[in-house]
């Protein structure tokens, strides 16, 4: 693999959580042009005095991009939370690079993209990695699978209720911690080349039963798992008061789970970030305290 961490990078979206983590990786890993892009300057100001530089930066704002691109070899474009506009941003900012004359994109992708209406966030990735295919760029698509941090987020409401539905079909999810994904981001960001799409995973696929029941014993509280149908898990959230344009994107990922989409294990994270991923397992103990709390 090559070494470009003498190159100018930026990273997109730099004072997200998965930002920072990809620039303080950057930094430990000895790159020595480090661009930090955010629409808020003034919250990244403790990157300056690591020697990044930091830049007005916004998907929708053509004029930020050529002025933050201008000169830049290689970028981390980490997909925006603006889900149904995605598409667009990410276009405008893939356009945006290739005018700029950068030679590299890596991009936070998903599993499996695929265009189908009812795929959830699934087709903005799609379209995304379609715009990258198109261009004359080299790519790097990362396809993060679900956040380890996600599954606190459904541990949260099981432990409300006693009850812990899905509608996986019992198939497994190779949950990654977001500091893993983005330790590998920064990776493929100093050393990948050419093109190419990689699922980045956790050790192991776990089931909704394991992880329930790793979450039961950790928060010392009984949790039942219940196994649904896509059907009935979305009827069940709309019952229960959700937003229906948020109940389709869960519902989404339940069913490409259940299609086993989810149940993909590589090797990714090690290959570019140098260390094993977390295991889920080891995630959740970490975070116990916000289990009991
Ligand atoms: N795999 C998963 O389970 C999972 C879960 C949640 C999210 N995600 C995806 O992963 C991304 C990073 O996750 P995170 O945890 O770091 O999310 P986060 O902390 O909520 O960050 C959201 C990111 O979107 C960027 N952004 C929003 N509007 C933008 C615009 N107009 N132009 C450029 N950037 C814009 C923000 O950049 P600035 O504020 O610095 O401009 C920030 O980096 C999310 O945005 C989402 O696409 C994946």
């Amino acid at each position: 693999m090559s070494d470009f961490k003498n190159q100018t990078l930026l990273v997109t979206g730099a004072s997200g959580n998965f930002g920072r983590l990809a620039v303080d990786e950057l930094l430990a890993r000895g790159a020595t042009n480090v661009v930090a892009g955010t629409r808020d300057p003034a919250k990244l100001a403790d990157l300056v005095a690591k020697g990044v530089r930091v830049v007005a930066l916004d998907f929708d704002d053509e004029a930020s991009l050529a002025n933050a691109f201008a000169g830049v070899d290689r970028v981390l474009l980490i997909s925006t939370d603006s889900v149904g506009r995605r598409i667009e941003q990410q276009r405008a900012a893939i356009a945006a690079a290739e005018a700029a004359g950068v030679k590299h994109i890596v991009y936070t992708s998903a599993p499996t993209p695929r265009p189908n209406p009812d795929g959830g966030v699934s087709p903005e990735h799609f379209w995304t990695e379609q715009a990258l295919a198109a261009s004359t760029l080299d790519w790097t698509a990362l396809r993060n699978h679900l956040y380890a941090e996600v599954s606190l987020l459904s541990a949260a409401s099981a432990l409300q209720s006693g009850q812990w539905f899905d509608a996986t079909a019992g198939r497994g999810r190779a949950y990654v911690s977001r500091a893993d994904a983005a330790r590998a981001a920064a990776g493929a960001l100093l050393q990948a080349e050419g093109k190419s799409a990689h699922d980045v995973t956790g050790p192991a696929a776990v089931t909704q039963d394991e992880l329930a029941a790793l979450v039961a014993k950790l928060a010392g509280k009984p949790i039942a798992r219940i196994g649904l149908t896509v059907e009935q898990l979305k009827g069940g959230m709309l019952a229960a008061g959700l937003d229906p344009h948020m109940v389709d994107i869960l519902v989404a990922f339940d069913a490409d789970a259940a299609e086993g989409y989810h149940d993909i294990v590589s090797g990714t994270v090690e290959h570019f970030s140098g260390r094993r991923p977390q295991a889920l397992a080891d995630f959740l103990q970490a975070n116990a305290a916000a289990l009991k709390a």
